[in-house]
């Protein structure tokens, strides 16, 4: 199993390219379920992730053409793929599948409004919380889904005619749940309203891709989203939006190691709950011509509290790497976890490289220290791990970051863009 071994200590110079984000290249791709013709996405990543998931979409009868050509060759492996589904061959999604990646349970709002059934196992639960999908399954049956749950598979059935739109208030805000129900109301006969909809950049960019390809939504980004059915979906040519996770990582490594960076290709509006909260911590963020520029200079890290909660709040796919960079900070900060209950995995392993941090339900309280020492770490989730990364950078002598297959998931060309701006990360294979 490979590692990453940081030798930590050099600040960050140079330029990182930002890549196509996976949460919208996933559900992007789960799209192209809902027409017969081909859905080109372009500026796809390159992730375990990705893979996973074209994997699944060929058990439903997806045909997946990769282009041969790098995109941007300098700057990724990020990729064009076309993506046709002529007929939906199963409109069964396996256990073996879906459990490997929750995302993919998503396949089931396409499935159904295109082929009026789905029989898609229930994801589980995962390390960083129980994750039920109690809210997918109440918003398809608001559009009429008949929906039984047996031997661990979630059955739904269309009713004679297909979806029909509905308005539906979801109780509580999911990324997941408001993209499915986006796709699975294109195809319903009528008008859908989606109330307490998540707000989320990658919401946006589903739904624009949808509108490309001939729905009629609007309201996407906003709590309200309306969703008029029509009969059939087309093809279409669409960018994915660049990673603001990744980009608030890269921009937590600067903060932290210090160091004069740019992100290439990536943008402000993305996060700019997470980037006033950096701000706040010391570090110059400005808006260049190709991206933003990260600088951190000599300066101490001032200790900022922070509550994770939807967009556009701070995401709590940062709050690991926010964690990292505070447990350096001159003073005490408190970190919220509101969204998931567990995801607190990286905190024994910070603290194994000198971190001082105590946990009181969803609060951590992070009492930064002068000084970090490497050490071996893992982390059970993919953001946990590249928070280790992260705090690898800034401490003194060797971190050994184990099981990286979770940062394979979602980081393209972590130790490339690393290294090149002045980090010495390498990979080790066994
Ligand atoms: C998406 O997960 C992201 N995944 C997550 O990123 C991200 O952490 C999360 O949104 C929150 O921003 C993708 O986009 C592929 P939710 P999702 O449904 O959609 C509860 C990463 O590291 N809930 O918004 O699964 C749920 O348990 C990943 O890239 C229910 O109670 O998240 C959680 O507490 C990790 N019932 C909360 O809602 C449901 O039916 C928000 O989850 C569904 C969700």
């Amino acid at each position: 199993m490979d590692r990453i071994r940081i030798t930590g200590g050099n600040a960050l110079h140079g330029i990182i390219p930002i890549s196509g984000a996976k949460n919208a290249a996933l559900p992007l791709m789960i799209a192209s379920l809902l027409t017969s013709d081909t859905l080109t996405l372009e500026n796809v990543p390159h992730l375990a992730d990705v893979e996973g998931l074209m994997r699944i979409l060929g058990n439903h009868g997806v045909d997946i053409a990769v282009n041969g050509r790098r995109e941007r060759q300098e700057e990724g492996y990020s990729r064009t793929i076309h993506f046709t589904c002529r007929t939906i061959v199963d409109t069964t999604a396996p256990y073996e599948l879906v459990s490997k990646m929750r995302a993919s349970f998503w396949v089931i709002g396409p499935l159904l409004a295109r082929e009026g059934r789905a029989r898609v196992s229930l994801p589980g639960g995962c390390a960083i919380g129980t994750r039920p999908v109690d809210l997918f399954l109440e918003g398809l049956a608001a559009l009429g889904a008949e929906i039984e749950i047996d031997g661990g598979y979630v059955n739904a059935t269309a009713p004679k005619g297909g979806l029909v739109g509905n308005r539906y208030r979801f109780p509580k805000v999911s990324v997941g749940a408001t993209h499915v129900m986006m796709m699975a109301a294109t195809l319903a006969r009528g008008t859908t309203v989606i109330e307490n909809a998540a707000r989320e950049p990658e919401i946006v960019d589903l739904a624009n891709c949808l509108n490309a390809m001939g729905a009629r939504i609007s309201g996407a980004g906003s709590k309200t989203i309306t969703v008029e059915g029509v009969t059939a979906l087309s093809g279409a040519r669409h960018r994915v939006l660049p990673d603001r996770i990744e980009t608030g990582t890269y921009a937590m490594a600067v903060a932290m190691t210090g160091g004069d960076v740019v992100l290439e290709g990536t943008n402000a509006a993305l996060l700019d709950n997470a980037l006033d909260i950096l701000r706040q911590t010391g570090a110059e963020i400005t808006a260049t011509e190709t991206g933003l520029r990260i600088v951190r200079n000599g300066h101490g890290i001032h200790p900022v509290d922070v509550v994770t909660e939807p967009f556009p709040g701070f995401p709590t796919d940062l709050q690991a790497q926010f964690m990292a960079l505070m447990t350096r900070a001159s003073g005490v900060s408190h970190i919220t976890e509101t969204i998931f209950e567990n995801r607190f995995m990286h905190v024994q392993e910070l603290a194994r490289l000198g971190a001082r941090i105590s946990l009181s339900g969803q609060m951590a309280r992070v009492e930064g220290v002068s000084r970090l020492k490497g050490a071996p770490v893992m982390a059970t989730d993919l953001r946990a791990s590249v928070s280790l990364v992260i705090a690898g950078l800034a401490a003194e002598g060797e971190t050994v970051v184990n099981r990286v297959y979770h940062l394979d998931r979602g980081f393209e060309r972590l130790e490339e863009k690393l290294t090149r701006c002045g980090a010495i990360v390498e990979r080790v294979s066994e």
